[in-house]
C-alpha cells in the first residue's frame, strides 16, 4: 500500500475530530471540510512540478520557480465532494473543475453514476479527485475508472475519512493512483457506514436528511 498517504498533522486530525462531533452544525461542518481539504491538499500537492521563470524584483533580475504544466483539474464526486473543492481552489485558484455524479444504493451499497463532465485535455492535467468518505471504495473506484476511460493519467485522490475495506479495494483496483487519507477508521457497519466516521457527509454538508 505504498501509494496511500495518511495525514499526521495535528491541525488536520483536530479538525477531523470536530467534523465527527454530532454537535457540529451545517455551517461549521462546511467550513471544516473546506479547511481540511486545503490542509490535505497542501501535503498532497507537494510534488507539483515547477520551472524556472525570469522575473524582476524591485532590487534585481532573478530566476525563480513557478508552477509548470497545464492547470490541474479538481474533480469532486457529487454530492459530498463539492464541499472540498473550495479548499483546493484556495491553493490552486486557476484549477479547472470537473464533476462526477454518483450515489450509493441504500440496499446494495453499489455506486450509481448519473453525471460526468471533465475539463478538456484531461490526459495532460494533474487530476485531484475529492470525496470526504471512502467506505466500500465502490464510488471512488468507479470514478477513477471513468476518468481513466476519458484519458486521465496523473490522478491523485483525497478522502477525509476512510475505512480499511475501502482503502484495500481501492489500492487493489488502482495501484497506480496516489490516495491521501485524513484519518483511517476502524471498520464499516452493516449499512456500509464508516465507524466511528462522521455520519452521512452529503447530508451534513448540505443540511439534508
Ligand atoms: C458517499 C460519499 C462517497 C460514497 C462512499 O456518497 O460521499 O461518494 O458515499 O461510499 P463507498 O466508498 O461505499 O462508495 P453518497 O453515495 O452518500 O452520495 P451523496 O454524496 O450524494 O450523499
Ligand atoms: N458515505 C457517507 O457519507 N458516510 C459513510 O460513513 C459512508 C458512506
Amino acid at each position: 500500500m505504498s501509494n496511500v498517504y495518511y495525514m499526521k498533522h495535528p491541525l488536520i486530525r483536530h479538525k477531523i475530530t470536530m467534523l465527527r462531533d454530532e454537535r457540529t452544525g451545517t455551517n461549521e461542518f462546511r467550513k471544516l471540510v473546506e479547511e481540511v481539504a486545503m490542509l490535505m491538499g497542501y501535503e498532497a500537492l507537494a510534488d507539483m512540478p515547477t520551472r524556472d521563470a525570469e522575473i524582476k524584483t524591485p532590487i534585481e533580475d532573478t530566476v525563480q520557480p513557478v508552477l509548470d504544466g497545464k492547470k490541474p483539474a479538481v474533480v469532486p464526486i457529487l454530492r459530498a465532494g463539492l464541499g472540498m473543492v473550495g479548499g483546493i481552489l484556495a491553493l490552486v485558484p486557476n484549477a479547472k473543475v470537473g464533476h462526477i455524479g454518483m450515489y450509493r444504493d441504500e440496499d446494495t451499497h453499489k455506486p450509481h453514476p448519473y453525471y460526468c463532465k471533465l475539463p478538456p485535455f484531461i490526459e495532460e492535467r494533474l487530476i485531484i479527485v475529492v470525496d470526504p468518505m471512502l467506505a466500500t471504495g465502490g464510488s471512488l473506484i468507479d470514478a477513477v475508472n471513468e476518468i481513466k476511460t476519458q484519458g486521465g493519467k496523473k490522478i491523485k485522490c483525497m478522502c477525509i475519512i476512510a475505512a480499511p475495506e475501502g482503502v484495500k479495494a481501492f489500492t487493489e483496483a488502482h495501484p497506480d493512483v496516489q490516495l491521501y487519507v485524513g484519518a483511517l477508521d476502524r471498520c464499516l457497519n452493516e449499512n456500509a457506514y464508516i465507524c466511528p466516521g462522521l455520519g452521512d457527509a452529503g447530508d451534513r454538508i448540505f443540511g439534508t436528511k
